[in-house]
């Protein structure tokens, strides 16, 4: 992670905030403050309060039917049934980002086979954008973006691959770039006439935006687009949305940024790999097709993790039925890491149609076994041993919806290999800090 880019504002004010800061509208207190604004010797009306409360009620359902149609559209853009898999330039860039490395990318999504592994998005994150003209419209870097957005995303469309843009639902991006608050319609217009396919949309410099409301705009500006653009919410996981996104965006990040190491914390908030999965537990429930957890994109490739913990978090993130996002440069990947990357065994649990999300079954320390139904009904299983020492994990039947009699049929994603038919439990050697990946079929 290139942490000279790491944003500084938007964090510490975002995870303080409270539902109500900056919005009276929503706070049970200030309603308590308004009534008590009423004189004890307000005259009562004809029929009583009772009455006037009623006449109140009416219309409000009036203006509700009157207004609704236009501020409370639900998501429902038939997008990102399964997880979204793509490549975005943060992770290894920053805000190094211009076309000819872009349309570099895109070409080893190709040459690499990540295409063909099911990678389609090649989405431009922070720093592509400089300005706003005189009528508002939003200005890419013409230095680095020479021939302009629109031709950029030809050329991503001209491999088969779809094009993925970056703004921020607050007056600047966390690199200060202008973000879209205020120009939510005419960003998503000019996104739509790009050819853009996907918008990740962040929230440094949201000062006291409430945040549900603030993604709805966009959410409705995308839908006024006319193009189906996958929504990406990333607000870190400050405004738990998991609780109000499912009808706003196809995906929301769950937690702070992650650091391309095995666990620990930065002082900026990023985190290290382990302590993003330790916080997806508890949220599997509020994801499915169409709306996912987003535990941040990948960090396979990028140098500071071993292969075998590059395995496990890879494993992790397809058990958890997160976004595969490749953060790495793909025109210099080590075939190693290649191969985690488009193991196939391993995506098709990511991209199982059920869209389940897994969740941990059983800990014991640092050994941990993680599983997810899949849609035939099998499960998938994750063995992880977060120890420093090489130990024997078990997944008991019993944990994973099984009765212990079942005799079932154990494969390795890893290996590509069947392991053979096992009642009640399977056993296996995990390397330290690494997985054994199965599935389980009755
Ligand atoms: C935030 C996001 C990152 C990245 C940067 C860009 O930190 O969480 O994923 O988009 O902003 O500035």
């Amino acid at each position: 992670m290139v942490s000279p880019h790491r944003p500084v504002l938007g964090y510490a004010g975002s995870l303080r905030r409270s539902p109500c800061d900056g919005d009276r509208a929503i706070c049970p207190e200030a309603k308590r403050v308004d009534r008590s604004v009423c004189s004890p010797s307000t005259v009562p009306p004809p029929g009583g309060t009772k009455g006037l409360l009623m006449k109140r009620f009416a219309l409000l359902i009036a203006l509700l039917a009157v207004f609704a149609p236009a501020s409370m559209v639900a998501l429902d853009n038939g997008l990102a049934k399964t997880p979204p898999m793509g490549w975005n330039s943060w992770n290894k860039f920053g805000c190094d980002v211009s076309a000819d490395l872009i349309k570099q990318m895109a070409d080893a999504v190709v040459s690499s086979g990540m295409k063909d592994a099911g990678y389609q998005y090649v989405v431009i994150d922070d720093c592509w954008q400089v300005s706003r003209d005189k009528d508002g419209n939003i200005i890419a870097d013409a230095k680095r973006f020479p021939e302009g957005m629109k031709a950029l995303g030809d050329y991503i469309h001209s491999k088969g691959l779809k094009f993925g843009i970056y703004s921020d639902a607050g007056t600047g991006t966390c690199q200060n770039r202008p973000g879209s608050r205020g120009y939510e319609f005419q960003d998503a217009r000019q996104y739509a006439a790009w050819g853009v396919d996907y918008l990740k949309y962040d929230w440094c410099n949201h000062s006291t935006q409430d945040s549900a409301a603030s993604y709805s705009i966009m959410r409705d500006g995308l839908k006024q687009s006319g193009r189906p653009i996958v929504f990406s919410l990333c607000e870190w996981g400050s405004t738990k949305p998991w609780l109000w996104a499912g009808d706003v965006g196809n995906l929301w990040r769950s937690t702070g940024d992650i650091v391309d190491k095995w666990e620990g914390s930065e002082k900026w908030g990023g985190l290290g790999m382990i302590q993003i999965v330790d916080l997806q537990v508890g949220l599997e429930s509020y994801a499915g097709p169409g709306h996912w957890n987003d535990p941040d994109m990948l960090e396979v490739g990028n140098g500071g993790m071993t292969n075998t913990e590059y395995q496990a978090h890879f494993s992790l993130w397809a058990i958890l039925a997160a976004p595969l996002m490749a953060g790495n440069d793909l025109r210099t990947m080590a075939p190693a890491i290649r191969d985690i990357l488009t193991n196939k065994e391993v995506i098709a649990i990511d991209q199982d149609p059920l869209g389940r999300e897994g969740r941990r079954v059983h800990k014991d320390g640092d050994l941990e076994v993680w599983a997810r139904q899949l849609k035939d009904g099998s499960r998938a299983v994750v063995l992880l041993n977060r120890s420093k020492d090489e130990a024997e994990v078990a997944v008991n039947w019993e944990d994973i919806g099984f009765p212990a009699h079942l005799s079932a049929a154990v494969r390795d994603l890893w290996k590509h290999a069947e392991a053979g038919k096992f009642t009640g439990l399977y056993s296996a050697k995990v390397a330290s800090h690494g997985v054994v990946m199965v599935t389980v079929k009755p």
